[in-house]
Order: C-alpha cells, then sequence, then structure tokens
C-alpha cells in the first residue's frame, strides 16, 4: 500500500509552490527608488516615477500567484525628514494613482485601502483617497494597501493611548483597536519583501510582522517586476514557518 502510494506521488507532476501557500499577505518595502535614479544621472523625483510604474506591474502580477493582501511602503512618517519637494512628488504620483486607477480597481476586483495618517496630507489628496476606497469597496481579487505617512510604531502607540483605563485587554482586541487606528485593518504579514539593499524594518508593520518570513533583495524597487516577486513567493513556500512551535519533522 505504501509502495503504490509512493508511485503515485512518483507519477503526479510537482504542485506549483503556489498551490500550498495560496492566500498571502505579502508586504514590501520598496526601497531604492533614489538610488536608481542618481545612478542614471536623474532627479529622485524620476524614480519615484519609476517605482509607481513598478507597483503597477507588482499589483498587477499579485493575484495569480495567490496573494490576498498586498501592502507596499509608499511613504514612511519618517520620511517628512526629506526635502519638501521630495515629498510633494510622492504625494503627486500617488494623487495620481488613485485619480487614475479607481477604475481599474474596480474591474479588477482590488480593494484599495491607504494606512497611515490622514491629517498631514493635503486635502484635495485625503478626498481622492477616501471617495477611492468607497467607490473600490467591494473588490475581493485583492486588497491593495498603501501606506502612507505610515508609522508602526506610532500606531501601535496610539492603539495604546485608547486603552490606558483598561486593566485587562486580550490580544485580539488590541489588534482591532490597531486596525482602526490606522484604517485598512491589521493583517498579519506573511512575507515580508524589502528591495534596495537593506536589511531593517524602518517602522513598517511591526505588530503585523511577528511571524512574517522576511526576504531582502540587492535590486532597487524600479528594477523589481512580476517574476522576482513570483521568485520570493516561491522562496517563501520553501520556508517552514513554525511561529515558535517545532518543526512538523520533530512534532510528535
Ligand atoms: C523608497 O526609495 C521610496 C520611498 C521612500 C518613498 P528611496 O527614496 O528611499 O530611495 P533610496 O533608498 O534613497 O535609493
Ligand atoms: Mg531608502
Amino acid at each position: 500500500m505504501l509502495m503504490h502510494h509512493q508511485t503515485v506521488r512518483q507519477i503526479l507532476p510537482t504542485p506549483p509552490a503556489i498551490a500550498q501557500a495560496p492566500r498571502l499577505h505579502v508586504a514590501i518595502i520598496s526601497d531604492g527608488n533614489g538610488r536608481w535614479a542618481s545612478s542614471r544621472g536623474l532627479p529622485r523625483s524620476a524614480g519615484h516615477r519609476a517605482g509607481a510604474e513598478t507597483a503597477r506591474q507588482v499589483i498587477a502580477a499579485a493575484p495569480r500567484l495567490g496573494i490576498h493582501t498586498l501592502t507596499l511602503f509608499a511613504l514612511s512618517s519618517a520620511n517628512w525628514k526629506r526635502p519638501a519637494a521630495e515629498v510633494n512628488a510622492i504625494l503627486r504620483l500617488l494623487h495620481e494613482y488613485v485619480l487614475t486607477e479607481t477604475t481599474h480597481c474596480i474591474e479588477e476586483g482590488v480593494r484599495l485601502s491607504i494606512i497611515g495618517r490622514r491629517d498631514r496630507l493635503p486635502v484635495t489628496l485625503r478626498q481622492a483617497i477616501s471617495d477611492s476606497e468607497a467607490a473600490t469597496a467591494c473588490g475581493t481579487r485583492l486588497h491593495l494597501r498603501l501606506a502612507v505617512d505610515y508609522s508602526a510604531r506610532e500606531a501601535i502607540y496610539h492603539a495604546a493611548c485608547r486603552f490606558y483605563k483598561v486593566t485587562e485587554l486580550s490580544p485580539e482586541s488590541f489588534s482591532n483597536v490597531l486596525a482602526e487606528v490606522h484604517r485598512g485593518g491589521s493583517v498579519e504579514v506573511d512575507l515580508l519583501i524589502r528591495t534596495g539593499g537593506e536589511q531593517r524594518i524602518s517602522d513598517f508593520l511591526l505588530w503585523e510582522c511577528a511571524f512574517a518570513e522576511f526576504v531582502f533583495l540587492q535590486k532597487r524597487w524600479p528594477d523589481f517586476n512580476a517574476t522576482d516577486l513570483e521568485a520570493a513567493v516561491q522562496e517563501f513556500a520553501k520556508r517552514e514557518r513554525t511561529r515558535g512551535a517545532l518543526p512538523d519533522a520533530l512534532a510528535g
């Protein structure tokens, strides 16, 4: 019987890696735009524009790779330390994205959420964001979360402040409050990808990445493409996720 079983397994084609790990939340720290541009003698804003194009391609490729939630780090709260012209260029690209892509998102079943603070964003951008979020709310193929003026530490701090008189608090209810604080939900990250060569988390999704698998790539974000995303997802599929328990081979 065992022999028979083994034979059947040998005959069957190996299922694609994705079949073992569908329904992923992939988070990406899309780093390296500025260096990509500088190395070509271009202004940093050109790197951000190229990065936005990469984002479009990656978003389009995500659903077929089993990704149900894709969180992209578009603008960190720490990025306000950059020259206003650069931050404004990034915000303009975001505004352009929201205005031009909403219809496409609806057609493709993509629900768009912006996570992060909104009070420091231009009013017109804020309005465009809420219009797009409302218009795409029914999308179920992909939940696209763009982190804008986002600081994970600040989100956790504000969520904790809401509870400062509460003595007992379950991690689940805390997670729900965290989701409310910066909107867009609080979804456990399966795979965190960072492009651009640095190996750090930069205040991104600290709570949600507790058990995430990390893939760090030298490639700068504008050079990243759907094939790289697929390779990262395949790399993820090879990892054994124990969440602190024993690997399957050792568990009784
Ligand atoms: C990441 O690229 C994009 C944002 C922070 C918005 P960078 O702008 O950090 O590019 P490098 O790291 O300077 O190359
Ligand atoms: Mg950087």
